[in-house]
């Protein structure tokens, strides 16, 4: 029998609180709830963790003490609840039922009356509850995370928040060794399907609502894939003129490698390494779907393996693991996993990738350094630290009209309805 919907949303809630990712968390549970409840159960977790930091703040007002970390499924549950109350259209005593009758599921009978008290306790009280939270849990961030933010970005916190509180578009990477933007824009108007250019990315197409990737015309033929705009700067560039052999050293799932590739059809050959080797298979994947080829590597870029020789790359792309600070609105369990503390801890790691890879590249090549963080300790901070530390590096102008300038590189930042936040510094290597 199909597990109840509400119980696997509190079941997938609890493992992220325990410090497992949406992504990990998630498959499995999609895998016990029934087919036609697969929907919901996305939108329950989606929704309550896009919301989380202001419905923990929220539940923190409601319980006597806290739970134990054992019942981690139970404040999933709780969570979940306070979210349908504000978030959904479910009305408040079906939300409410539901939510208890979870309990039943996830046999923890014991919290039947506690869950049927405090929802309905926060029915009661929900203006004085609200009227106690602070502005970082109203706007839905980790304090530490919403005071960076302000502190960094004064005149734009309010519309990353904004962005990063939405549910993302779906963006699309046209083909241009298939077809220009234009006819895949008539394609889609041709069969109903409702999108427009994006601003920033010469291949990018914004559908006005996301669906299946089967639905799209031409998907599985391999002329669009789903890549972000922001992201789709990447492999722009990196101008990899033919003949060329480069690098994407942190490759999985492989959605810049393949633009390098369906961008540049003489490449010499690109090798796209990664240190996860099941994530690799994904570059396989979609290198496959594209039929395009290149040569897969598993490896750590901070200690590359010996197969790849120095100086014998033209041109390397480091998309460096990050907090994912810019992309919070696809990844809304950062909001409750990223901690403050991770941040030099991430900035160190990315200083000793560029430190790796640096000897790997030929003498006047460029390696394109790039983060989906919004945070100037992991993007220019990184490159200044890095480009201190290196005799022949030196940062390439930037010409480009897209984005904020900033002291080493350039940051696209998550926009409301628009792109994911990116940043990149182009770096050369001058003997
Ligand atoms: C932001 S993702 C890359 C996304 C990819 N470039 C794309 O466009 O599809 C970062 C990747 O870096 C990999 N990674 C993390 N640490 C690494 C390391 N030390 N060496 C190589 N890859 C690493 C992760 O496994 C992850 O796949």
């Amino acid at each position: 029998m199909a597990f109840d919907v509400r119980a696997a949303a509190a079941r997938v809630i609890g493992g992220v609180l325990a410090g497992n990712s949406l992504n990990q968390a998630l498959p499995p549970m999609l895998a016990r709830v029934g087919e036609r409840d697969r929907g919901l159960l996305q939108q329950l977790c989606y929704g309550t963790l896009r919301h989380g930091p202001r419905l923990q703040a929220t539940l923190g007002q409601l319980l006597d003490k806290p739970l134990r970390d054992k019942d981690r499924d139970i404040q999933g549950l709780l969570l979940c609840g306070l979210y349908q109350l504000d978030g959904m259209r479910t009305p408040d005593h079906a939300a409410v039922a539901a939510t208890v009758g979870a309990t039943r599921a996830l046999k923890k009978q014991w919290a039947k009356s506690m869950t049927n008290a405090v929802l309905r306790r926060y029915l009661r009280e929900r203006e004085q509850v609200t009227r106690a939270l602070d502005d970082a849990a109203r706007a839905c961030h980790p304090t530490w995370l919403y005071n960076t933010l302000l502190q960094q970005w004064p005149d734009f916190a309010a519309s990353i928040i904004e962005a990063n509180n939405q549910q993302p578009p779906m963006t699309l990477r046209v083909n241009r060794a298939r077809l220009s933007r234009n006819e895949y824009l008539t394609t889609l108007a041709q069969e109903g399907i409702e999108a427009r250019a994006g601003e920033v990315g010469p291949q990018a197409v914004m559908l006005s609502q996301p669906r299946d990737v089967l639905e799209l015309p031409g998907f599985t033929a391999g002329l669009v894939s789903v890549q972000d705009e922001a992201a789709q700067m990447a492999a722009l560039l990196l101008q990899c003129a033919p003949g060329e052999r480069v690098l994407d050293a942190c490759a999985a799932p492989g959605g810049k490698a393949c633009h390098i590739l369906e961008l540049q059809p003489a490449l010499g050959e690109l090798v796209a390494m990664d240190v996860d080797e099941q994530r690799l298979q994904k570059v396989a994947e979609n290198l496959q779907r594209l039929a395009l080829s290149a040569t897969l590597q598993a490896g750590d870029a901070t200690a590359p393996p010996p197969e790849l020789q120095s100086e014998s790359f033209d041109r390397i792309l480091v998309d460096a693991p990050c907090s994912a600070s810019g992309v919070i609105r696809r990844h809304p369990d950062v909001k409750l996993l990223r901690q403050e503390s991770d941040i030099p801890q991430l900035a160190r790691q990315q200083l000793e990738i560029l430190q790796g890879l640096w000897p790997l590249l030929k003498a006047g090549g460029t390696l394109l350094y790039a983060t989906c963080s919004v945070l100037d300790e992991e993007n220019s901070q990184v490159v200044q630290h890095f480009l201190a530390s290196c005799k022949n590096a030196e940062l390439c102008a930037n010409n480009e009209n897209w984005g904020q300038e900033m002291a080493c590189g350039r940051q696209l930042l998550p926009t409301p309805g628009g792109h994911d936040g990116l940043f990149y510094a182009l770096l050369r290597k001058t003997h």
